[in-house]
């Protein structure tokens, strides 16, 4: 398979390929926090991190939202559409932590009922800010492209919430990133999988927070999440 790199991501890498409406996403054995200041290389973590994203977006696509996914290689290498990214981090918070609590009164674990659809710029050197509907206008977003990232977001909530629950995981928190596609068509996009999430289970995190804090090993939680999920999910 020939292919060619095209983006370095912090945590991926994607490559083009001779289908120009396809790329490969290669997961790597990479972690970093604090939008790149902390950085570590465990092994199997671009793997496990594949396997979940595969059977997250296989599930939301059964349940009709329609995603980047299209197969996936060993072992940690995604075929997707090659989508037009919104440079855009939608995050969806069901129980207040990170930084929102830093950032307002709001108190650590209060459950967010309706959820908090937030939207944060994607732009490491600006440090990903928190956006305004006002803003976005003005960046040029439409209120139908507003609306449905918002429609989207609650719906992949609503389905990621039942899945974890399932196994008995409170999903806390996650960010999705969206393009369009060659049709133009709305599709989610990246990576979902304890990176991007925060999965709280007896008063523990299985997600990223285990590196940020230096809780445990990454690499075991996310392998059992996995596993857990295998284990109820019927692919
Ligand atoms: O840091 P914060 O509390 O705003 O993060 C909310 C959620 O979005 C967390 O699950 C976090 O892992 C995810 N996130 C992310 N990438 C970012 C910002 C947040 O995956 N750049």
């Amino acid at each position: 398979m020939t292919k060619t790199e095209i983006i370095k991501g912090k945590v991926k890498t994607v490559f083009s390929t001779a289908e120009p409406d396809k790329v490969l996403i290669q997961y790597e054995d990479k972690v970093t926090a604090g939008n790149g200041r902390k950085i570590d290389f465990p092994e199997g973590k671009g793997e496990v991190c594949c396997e979940i994203s595969e059977l997250l977006f296989k599930e939301l696509e059964k349940n009709g939202i329609r995603t980047h996914y299209v197969d996936r290689y060993p072992f940690a290498i995604m075929s997707c559409k090659k989508v037009d990214i919104i440079p855009i981090e939608v995050v969806v918070r069901n129980v207040a932590t990170g930084s929102l609590c830093r950032q307002t009164y709001i108190e650590e674990g209060a459950f967010l009922n309706p959820p908090l659809v937030e939207f944060y710029l994607k732009d490491d050197l600006k440090d990903d800010p928190l956006l305004t509907t006002d803003r976005m206008k003005c960046m040029g977003y439409t209120e139908i492209l507003y609306s449905e990232l918002i429609t989207s977001a609650i719906k992949v909530n609503n389905i990621l919430t039942n899945i974890f629950n399932k196994i008995e995981f409170t999903l806390v928190d996650f960010k999705l990133e969206y393009g369009h596609d060659s049709k133009d068509n709305l599709c989610l996009a990246d990576e979902l999988s304890p990176d991007g999430m925060r999965l709280w289970k007896d008063g523990k995190s299985f997600d990223k927070d285990l590196f940020r804090k230096e809780k445990g090993d990454i690499v075991v939680a996310y392998k059992q999440i996995l596993s857990d999920l295998k284990n109820t999910i019927t692919l």
